[in-house]
């Protein structure tokens, strides 16, 4: 099983992908492992979302695929059913984090601010999610972070896109972003899987 803190070094840029249709999702994914990325977030935004998670763990096992925007426990325990080797949440609650505990699966649990990431760094946890990213304060404020807690890792999230995303993992607690520009909306209903694969080649050369 993969760390936390080794998923974020599988790929620079960990891609955030919304799937209406589950019939997809092993195609994005494969899409995104012929452009050279590792892992895939499949969100919990969707009705498809589970059916997408289990087929993408059965189909493509080469791709590490984990479910986002968890913020249920329940959704935590349906995830990891669904075969997600990894849970992503946006926030985090005291019931949360022991429903993804329990699962004992790796996992980022989501953090905007100091006292947040302090608190989750009491219960263990040293590599999170700084989300919404850009909204928080970008990479200035994650610059911020590494002085008081220079031992946690964050995967900044939320605002971040190809321009940007240097900047961020030019910082020394940066392992990789979390984006959703890999996977734009009209391309995954149009069944473009070159461009997602372009999008995937051009962000898994980004230096982490
Ligand atoms: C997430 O849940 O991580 C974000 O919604 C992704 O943000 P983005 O769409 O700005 O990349």
């Amino acid at each position: 099983m993969t760390t936390s803190s080794e998923l974020l070094d599988l790929s620079p840029v960990m891609p955030v992908v919304v799937l209406d249709d589950a019939e997809a999702a092993p195609d994005v994914a494969r899409a995104l492992l012929a452009g050279g990325i590792r892992t895939i977030e499949l969100t919990l935004r969707t009705p498809a979302a589970l059916e997408a998670i289990e087929k993408v763990a059965s189909q493509v096992p080469d791709i590490v695929v984990g479910a986002g925007t968890v913020t249920t426990p329940e959704q935590a325990a349906q995830a990891a059913d669904a075969g997600a080797a990894f849970l992503v949440t946006p926030g985090t609650t005291d019931a949360l984090l022991d429903a993804v505990a329990a699962t004992r699966l790796p996992f980022l649990p989501g953090a905007a601010t100091v006292s947040e990431a302090m608190r989750l760094a009491e219960r263990g946890l040293d590599t999170l999610k700084f989300f919404p990213a850009e909204a928080s304060g970008g990479p200035a404020a994650l610059k911020a972070f590494a002085g008081p807690l220079p031992h946690l890792k964050f995967c900044p999230t939320g605002g971040v896109s190809v321009a940007n995303a240097p900047e961020y993992l030019g910082l020394s607690n940066v392992g990789c972003v979390g984006g959703s520009w890999l996977t734009p909306k009209d391309a995954v209903a149009a069944r473009d899987f070159a461009t997602i694969e372009r999008l995937a080649k051009e962000s898994a050369a980004l230096a982490s």
